[in-house]
């Protein structure tokens, strides 16, 4: 059993991520708001999930949504005030709810007063905020940008003859952590939220903020991989390490950093708890599944295999099942929906790949985040034109393919499966015009599915909906703690169709059988003992073979097992 030092709310709770833009809209201007979310706490609480992770909410022009901050200390307009903010904040501790923030520090907005100053003049006190390279020093080592139009990471800014950072969007420019003052910026930033009681953060890019700041042309070893070049920087460690010092460790708070490109041989280095640096971060091995080898973007031909996606699970499990803590997620707001890319979200299969995998991500080891209108299981909604996208990075890529004349077509048929905006559709509250998200026009049109089978409302009525289902296996997983801080050991590890592995935990020993096919399968154990259903999003079809389990499309059930022997 965990002991009281090893156990802890980080661990135990369950996220749920919120997208503020679209999660309620109440002023009419078609923006999700704070009061929004005010207004939708005791939904949220309703769903059993104990942490809310808000997506960026400062001041910001919304070149990236958010992701470029122009004030660190100030709610965005269109969300809302200050004083908006703290009634929330104060709405969810009400509720036993904790908020963790985002943390977005490897790069502020080209609009925030630092880089006004910064590009003003070579000599202003802000310049080395920024990582500039004057002109007269040749043209900057190759550096890549994931939202540039064309992929450069350097751009050319005139008043001062020489070129800025920009690893997302020229509006995004790199601050310069080797700077002592620009760490001391964020700290005092960090404690401002943390004394308003903010309970954590969620850390942007983290693994990107250490640079070497000579710029030399990319080592070899990386050719190819910026991101894993991006994410080994020299100094990554010592940073992380100082925040916690300096901020982290005077209060009781959650850090889940974002970390591209760190490989899982590096992993413990950020969350072994002895080292003082993050409580857990995201790692993408998963998100590039199903993406073509070196083009994040870009949809792989072939499908992903079940063997692939358990082994990337079992392969993290075992990283961190001594030391540190691992996050678990299907989706987000940089990735589709998770129905619509590791389920299948035909009508006929929505249902039970929806809830199949809330059963997956609530009975593995590690803290489960969920992203808001995934407990409704909301679907891609798969866009026909490049009219209809606000993403940054999906118009700025159909810029640069329109330059080089590539098939546009193609790229609009990729979207529709890899587009970030598949997953930033207004929320479904209802059947009725916008899904009951604004009464004014949405910013980003509403999946027309809330009219029949996803929202909230429809949900709400039906007990063997996805959002009541969600609701019961939140309450099992926080019951049990076998299915939290378990021994995970997977079954007939090279099985296709169905993912089946164990939890136990001192004699608490859980079976869990998730069929990822669209066929009815049969699944033999060698030998078990007398198992009790604990929950399945179906019917279960007793099979006349006492080791057999016959497992319906998309079924996932979970077992209570006694001494569970497997040969
Ligand atoms: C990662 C965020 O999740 C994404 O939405 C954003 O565009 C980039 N970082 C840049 O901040």
């Amino acid at each position: 059993m965990p002991n009281k030092t090893q156990r802890n709310w980080r661990k135990e709770g369950i996220v749920y991520q919120i997208y503020p833009r679209s999660f309620k809209d109440t002023t009419g201007n078609g923006i999700g708001d704070l009061r929004g979310i005010i207004e939708k706490l005791d939904y949220i609480k309703s769903l059993g999930v104990d942490i809310i992770w808000l997506n960026p909410i400062y001041e910001s022009p919304n070149d990236d949504n958010g992701y470029d901050i122009s004030d660190y200390r100030n709610i965005m307009s269109e969300f809302g005030t200050m004083s908006d903010f703290d009634e929330l904040l104060k709405g969810m501790h009400d509720r036993g709810l904790k908020l963790i923030m985002d943390l977005v520090v490897n790069h502020s907005s080209d609009e925030h007063e630092w880089f006004k100053q910064s590009r003003s003049s070579r000599e202003n006190p802000y310049r080395d905020y920024y990582h500039w390279w004057p002109v007269e020093k040749g043209k900057p080592n190759e550096r890549w940008s994931y939202f540039d139009v064309e992929s450069n990471a350097w751009k050319y800014d005139e008043q001062t003859n020489s070129y800025y950072l920009h690893y997302f969007s020229v509006k995004q420019p790199d601050l310069n952590w080797e700077n002592p003052k620009v760490r001391k910026e964020v700290y005092d930033m960090m404690h401002f939220w943390f004394k308003k009681g903010v309970d954590g953060f969620r850390m942007d890019v983290i693994s990107f903020l250490s640079k070497d700041t000579t710029f030399p042309e990319l080592p070899k070893k990386y050719k190819g991989d910026f991101i894993t070049y991006y994410a080994e920087g020299e100094n990554i460690h010592n940073y992380l390490n100082e925040m916690n010092n300096e901020v982290l460790s005077k209060y009781d708070v959650m850090t889940v950093g974002e970390a591209p490109g760190v490989t899982i041989d590096n992993a413990l280095k950020f969350v072994d708890e002895d080292r003082n640096e993050l409580d857990m971060f995201f790692h993408f091995d998963l998100m590039s599944l199903d993406r073509s080898e070196g083009e994040v973007f870009m949809m792989r031909k072939d499908k992903w295999k079940l063997s692939e996606f358990r082994d990337i699970f079992s392969k993290w499990d075992a990283v961190f099942a001594k030391k540190g803590w691992g996050s678990l997620f299907l989706s987000n707001h940089d990735f589709p929906r998770a129905v619509s890319r590791w389920g299948n979200d035909s009508h006929q299969y929505w249902k039970n790949s929806a809830t199949l995998l809330h059963t997956f991500l609530l009975t593995m080891r590690g803290t489960p985040y969920f992203y808001y209108g995934d407990e409704i299981g909301m679907t891609n909604i798969r866009f026909e034109s490049i009219e209809d996208y606000r993403d940054i990075n999906t118009l700025n890529k159909y810029e640069s393919l329109k330059k080089e004349g590539a098939d546009l077509e193609a790229f609009i048929e990729n979207e529709k499966e890899a587009a970030r905006d598949n997953a930033r559709t207004p929320m479904q509250w209802d059947t009725t015009k916008h899904a009951g998200f604004t009464i004014g026009e949405p910013w980003l049109k509403v999946n027309p599915n809330h009219l029949t089978r996803i929202s909230v409302k429809s949900q709400e009525k039906d007990q063997f909906s996805v959002l009541n289902y969600f609701r019961r296996i939140t309450k099992i997983r926080k019951e049990n703690l076998a299915l939290i801080y378990g021994e995970y050991k997977v079954l007939d590890s090279a099985n296709e169709q169905v993912y089946a592995y164990t939890r136990t935990l001192e004699n608490d020993c859980f079976l869990i059988l998730l069929n990822f096919s669209a066929s009815q399968v049969s699944f033999s154990l060698n030998s078990f003992n007398p198992t009790k259903l604990i929950i399945s999003n179906s019917t279960v079809i007793e099979s006349d073979q006492d080791n057999e389990f016959l497992l319906k499309p998309y079924q996932a059930s979970v077992y209570k097992v006694d001494n569970l022997i497997v040969i």
